[in-house]
């Protein structure tokens, strides 16, 4: 088999073999297939597509790359959450406790931040102590006895995906379906959970930024996971604003906890259940989500979700005090107020640019070892659609660094768009896929 007749398949339109995509994968993988070959073969997929047998067998062969985990020594059913990425996404902080408090054992894995988007693992850190760097035998332990564990991806974690991805960042060829799906599939199918529920944003801040192609993705993965015999869930939720009203590690790490207080933003509450809600339905721990949403009240209600949260992060090495007493966590040394430069409504709110505030001020990485300020970023007091006056205080930044919070609060400025009319705000969630298809979410 040779790689150029692969390329000039793809290039034509066809279809390529289980055999065929094993042979351009582990070759990719041992490094005897090079990388501009990888890049012209990833482009062809940009242009021509993959069928989904195609794209099956490609998430699977990625997934097999490296190690597969076996938590068949885990009680239960275990289920894992996956965000395809967002600003001011704290819901892995809020999900995972409220789900172990039901009693669904939660064996995460988790990243860092990258560019303009953050990673729980960094958020998880500002708790003082707080480590994700457990033994395999710990972590499973930890999942027996208390429901959760995170841990960092492990090197050979899907090591195929490792290497396409850092090519496809570079060779313009990210925003296919077929490379995303796999690439997020492989390392989902790899981390071993039997439930698995996606949360795919759609919006100016997410890669899809319409519906269809949101929901086209989304029925894509959870085919492949279903497929594979892991029950998959897809939750369609909005991304034309951050999540919730705070973006920056410990400040969303105190937004997470007063959403386990029961005092979330709406937006963050809404998305938070009905992710939790769909792996307690997952893991047949409740009969429908109506029922699940009942269960998950409570456990809001009686504090245990809380509860849940001390318990990991103590069990992690990390200092539980800080979620009782919030004010615990350090701020950043300077705050700066951005006033509201006209009177109308909030019309858009470019989530990107958002984020890349938070960058700014130091609360995100430029490179994959850049050094990040956990105290730094921001909190929006309007949001699309509120009413604001001239002067009114739109938001507040954190930051260690004078000159870095003028130039994050002009960038802030610029985000944010006016209307004297009051203007249509979209749906916090659109609607779910299950094996069935997609089901759009019943409005009022
Ligand atoms: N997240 C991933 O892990 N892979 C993609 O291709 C896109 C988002």
């Amino acid at each position: 088999m040779r790689m150029y007749d692969l390329i000039q398949k793809k290039k034509q339109g066809g279809a390529l073999t289980k055999e065929e995509i094993g042979f351009l994968v582990g070759g990719f993988t041992s490094g005897e297939i090079p990388d501009y070959q990888m890049s012209a073969f990833l482009m062809a997929v940009c242009l021509k597509g993959m069928n989904e047998a195609e794209t099956t067998e490609l998430t699977l062969a990625m997934a097999a790359s490296g190690d597969m985990l076996d938590l068949s020594r885990i009680e239960g059913i275990p289920a894992d959450k996956h965000s395809t990425g967002g600003v001011g996404d704290k819901t892995s902080l809020i999900v995972g406790p409220l789900v172990a408090s039901a009693g669904v054992p939660v064996a995460k894995m988790s990243g860092r931040g990258l560019g303009h988007t953050g990673g729980t693992i960094d958020k998880l850190e500002s708790f003082p102590g707080f480590s994700t760097a457990i033994s395999s035998e710990r972590f499973l332990q930890n999942v027996n006895e208390m429901k959760l564990a995170i841990v960092g991806q492990t090197a050979n974690l899907a090591p195929a995906d490792k290497k396409i991805y850092a090519l496809r960042d570079v060779t313009a060829t990210v925003d296919s379906i077929p490379l995303i799906a796999s690439s997020i599939m492989s390392k989902k199918l790899a981390a071993g959970s039997q439930v698995i529920v996606l949360d795919v944003k759609v919006g100016s801040g997410a890669f899809m930024k319409k519906l269809p192609a949101a929901v086209a993705l989304a029925e894509t993965m959870v085919r492949i996971g279903n497929r594979a015999g892991r029950k998959t869930y897809a939750l369609l939720t909005d991304m034309n604003q951050p999540l919730g009203r705070t973006v920056g590690n410990s400040l969303e790490v105190r937004e997470a906890i007063d959403a386990l207080s029961g005092q979330a933003p709406d937006d963050l509450m809404t998305v938070s259940l009905r992710l939790a809600e769909l792996m307690l339905v997952g893991c047949q721990k409740a009969a429908s989500t109506a029922e699940a949403g009942e269960t998950l009240r409570r456990l809001l209600a009686s504090g245990k979700a809380k509860e849940k949260l001390a318990e990991f992060v103590a069990r992690q090495g990390g200092d539980a005090s800080y979620v009782y007493e919030p004010e615990k966590f350090e701020e950043a040394p300077y705050r700066l107020t951005v006033p509201a430069p006209e009177t109308g409504y909030v019309a858009g709110i470019d989530a990107e640019e958002i984020g890349i505030c938070s960058l700014l001020l130091g609360g995100g990485r430029t490179t994959k070892d850049s050094k990040i300020d956990l105290r730094v970023g921001l909190r929006l007091f309007k949001k699309l659609g509120e009413a604001v006056r001239e002067g009114e205080e739109l938001a507040v930044l954190f930051g260690a660094d004078l000159d870095a919070l003028q130039a994050a609060k002009e960038r802030l400025l610029a985000a944010y768009r006016f209307s004297g009319q009051s203007p249509e705000v979209p749906p916090v969630i659109y609607g779910y896929v299950d094996g069935q298809g997609f089901h759009p979410e019943e409005t009022a």
